[in-house]
């Protein structure tokens, strides 16, 4: 079977655009993949997080993963800082990566604004995620379009160090989602939902109450036009709604467009809530129901040391390929 890794990181607001463009397929890979699942903290410090908020974040992301239906007996469930290999791997790998491949990355590029003072850890932080993959080698890495040009630096360090240490890494692939998986922000549909806009109405967090999820939709953007038609370019807003609908419901959308010829926005929406709200309650109730178990501690634990296991085997040929210790 092939390995899948992927790491989602713990900073909150985990919304149905992460649900529907990553967490979903991460069950799915489940059936006949050799699946790891990270909850990267360690890159999450790379900007400021409160101690007591990180903590909390990282039990709500583990929760949800067991939520929507990852099954720690198929998959490995863990958190990255609990395993000390990723670091030590993404030294060596530091070693050799270059600094102006590390400068030409957009997200570095954005979040540090040239500023002198940005954390050296942001400039670093492909090298942590090519650590990641590698160290389980990993062959298939499901992630969104955003992280392409990570996946590009992953597959350059695996090539970089077998060419010249001998086959040492397995070069791993990225998986990325289809365009139509990708879920807008509800109050402009031009831009992707996010975790951080602070507007919360511009995204449907998967724990968000009824309350919360029906006003987010019941307000959200959509055009004078009154049609229910999907067109992402000159209907964005109603596309968007079209696309969760239908991720939701399991419909198409030309069978839900059907479903709504000569109907108006309003009973469109109100149905939609309805959709959604039936989809996020179970994994609403199963989160509640294990949030704060034992059992969730028991599998983090049972994670990390299966992940260990598997870390150290890597990092043992790792260290004989570059004559590292005895
Ligand atoms: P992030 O929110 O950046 O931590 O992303 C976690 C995962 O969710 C990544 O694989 C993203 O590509 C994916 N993701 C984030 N936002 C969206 C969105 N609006 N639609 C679809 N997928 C998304
Ligand atoms: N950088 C990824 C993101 O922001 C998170 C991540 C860290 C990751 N390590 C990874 C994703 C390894 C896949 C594989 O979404």
């Amino acid at each position: 079977m092939k390995r899948v890794f992927s790491g989602v990181q713990p900073t909150g607001n985990i919304h149905i655009g992460n649900y529907l463009g990553a967490l979903k397929q991460f069950v799915e890979l489940q059936q006949d993949h050799d699946c790891v699942y990270c909850i990267v903290d360690l890159h999450s410090i790379t900007m400021p997080q409160d101690p007591k908020v990180l903590r909390e974040n990282i039990m709500d992301v583990a929760a949800l993963y067991l939520a929507i239906g990852l099954d720690p007996k198929k998959s490995i469930i863990f958190v990255q800082s609990m395993v000390p290999g990723h670091t030590e791997l993404a030294w060596i790998l530091m070693c050799n990566s270059y600094t102006g491949e590390l400068s030409r990355m957009t997200q570095f590029k954005q979040k540090s604004r040239d500023s002198e003072s940005a954390p050296t850890g942001l400039f670093t932080y492909p090298i942590l995620m090519a650590a990641d993959i590698l160290l389980y080698d990993t062959d298939v890495v499901p992630v969104g379009n955003d992280q392409k040009q990570h996946i590009e630096i992953t597959r350059d360090l695996a090539e970089r160090v077998n060419n010249k240490y001998g086959k040492t890494f397995v070069v791993p692939d990225g998986r990325f989602l289809k365009e139509g998986a990708r879920i807008m922000s509800l109050d402009d549909p031009t831009a992707k939902m996010s975790k951080s806009a602070e507007n919360i109405h511009s995204r449907i967090s998967l724990l968000d109450d009824t309350n919360k999820i029906k006003k987010s939709i019941m307000r959200s953007t959509t055009d004078s036009e009154g049609t229910i038609h999907y067109d992402m370019g000159s209907k964005p807003g109603i596309s968007n709604l079209l696309n969760i609908y239908s991720a939701f419901s399991g419909l198409g959308v030309v069978e839900i467009e059907k479903k709504y010829e000569g109907r108006g926005y309003g009973d469109f929406k109100k149905d939609l809530v309805d959709v959604t709200v039936e989809a996020i309650l179970p994994i609403q109730q199963r989160y509640h129901e294990i949030r704060k178990s034992q059992e969730l501690i028991d599998i983090l634990k049972d994670g990390a040391e299966k992940a260990n296991t598997i870390s150290e085997k890597t990092l043992t040929r790792v260290k004989e390929k570059f004559g590292l210790g005895l």
